[in-house]
């Protein structure tokens, strides 16, 4: 199956991003084949520094690699490399509701409903259609918060299929499970988010050590005297139960039982400890090639790969509109 997924350069990720979606990406590369993108164009419909996209872009690409993705055998690329994506938005948008676009939360969410918001931030779901559609990806893995963005690139496809029959393959989505949903460490019933003002609300991929043991030793916990997992009633401990439990591998009904008559005090002691052992391969990895010449063939390698492909879609779709001199 061609999958195909995008990250926002924003930021460097937390282990929310990389135990909801990340862990996804390397799991999902043994069987099919995948596009795995830094979707650049999407970050610059809220304002950005120039200097720092740029670096976000190559931290994100480079901890795509850092994670595990192979890009020799998968597409690491950035979109704003394949013109194809803008091309291909605009006449998506021509085959899209201006009523549809309305009903996007995120939409809403972000302009804020004011009429200084860019138009950028309306159509950025055409955006995200054309970079799924571009690829005749079968499926797209992206937290449920990608929903809505999801059912409306179907819609779009639907629709000019109807039109000009063949155009498009029509993707799924795959939706991260509840249980992949790692909360704040300050708040457990927000989401772990990198636009938390509390550095210590998250764990970043790559903090050193130390950071590491202190965001864990200020985590929220409760004042029952035990350890267990009780998501309605402990949020804060079953999340920090879930964290474990992922990075360990060991199920969460062992960990309680490892932690019988033992306090936060040691739980939190070790938690620290596997989280550190499990980062700790992903930040050398990403501090060899973050500046490396290799990040920079990898992303050009992965580009003209991906371009290879969406130029195959664009005369495709420009035939079947009837655009361009010739066919
Ligand atoms: P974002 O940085 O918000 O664009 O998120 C990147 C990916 O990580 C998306 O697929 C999100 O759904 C996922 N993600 C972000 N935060 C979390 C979290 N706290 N728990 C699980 N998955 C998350
Ligand atoms: N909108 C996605 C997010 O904020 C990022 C994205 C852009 C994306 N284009 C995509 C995700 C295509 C999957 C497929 O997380």
């Amino acid at each position: 199956m061609r999958i195909f997924s995008g990250v926002q350069p924003t930021g460097i990720f937390h282990i929310g991003d990389y135990l909801g979606a990340l862990k996804q990406f390397v799991q999902l590369q043994e069987e099919n084949h995948c596009l795995y993108c830094v979707v650049d164009l999407h970050a610059i419909t809220l304002p950005t520094d120039p200097k720092v996209l740029k670096e976000h872009i190559l931290d994100v690409a480079a901890l795509y690699m850092a994670v595990g993705i192979d890009p020799k055998k998968q597409i690491i690329f950035v979109q704003s490399d394949v013109p194809y994506h803008s091309e291909l938005a605009w006449i998506l948008m021509c085959n899209t509701y201006t009523g549809e676009l309305s009903r996007m939360t995120q939409y809403k969410d972000k302009s804020k409903g004011e009429e200084s918001s860019p138009a950028g931030l309306f159509t950025y779901p055409v955006l995200m259609a054309a970079d799924i559609l571009l690829y005749d990806t079968d499926t797209v893995p992206v937290g449920n918060d990608q929903k809505q963005h999801i059912e409306i690139t179907r819609d779009i496809a639907v629709r000019v299929n109807n039109k000009f029959p063949g155009t498009f393959v029509v993707p799924e989505g795959r939706f991260l499970k509840e249980g992949a949903r790692i909360m704040s460490l300050d708040d457990p019933l927000t989401k772990m988010s990198k636009s938390s003002p509390n550095p210590f609300s998250r764990i970043s991929l790559l903090d050193d050590e130390d950071t590491i043991r202190k965001a864990v030793k200020k985590a929220t916990t409760d004042s029952f005297d035990n350890i267990a997992y009780d998501e309605k009633n402990r949020p804060a401990v079953s999340n920090l139960l879930t964290i474990y439990s992922v990075f360990s591998g060991m199920t969460i009904e062992k960990i309680v039982k490892l932690n019988e008559g033992k306090g936060y005090g040691a739980f939190k002691k070790d938690l620290g400890e596997v989280i550190i052992t499990a980062l700790r391969p992903i930040k050398e990895r990403y501090e060899e090639i973050r500046n490396s010449e290799e990040l920079v063939v990898c992303l050009r390698d992965g580009s003209e790969r991906a371009y290879a492909l969406a130029e195959k879609t664009m005369k495709r779709v420009k035939d079947n509109f009837g655009l361009g001199t010739v066919s």
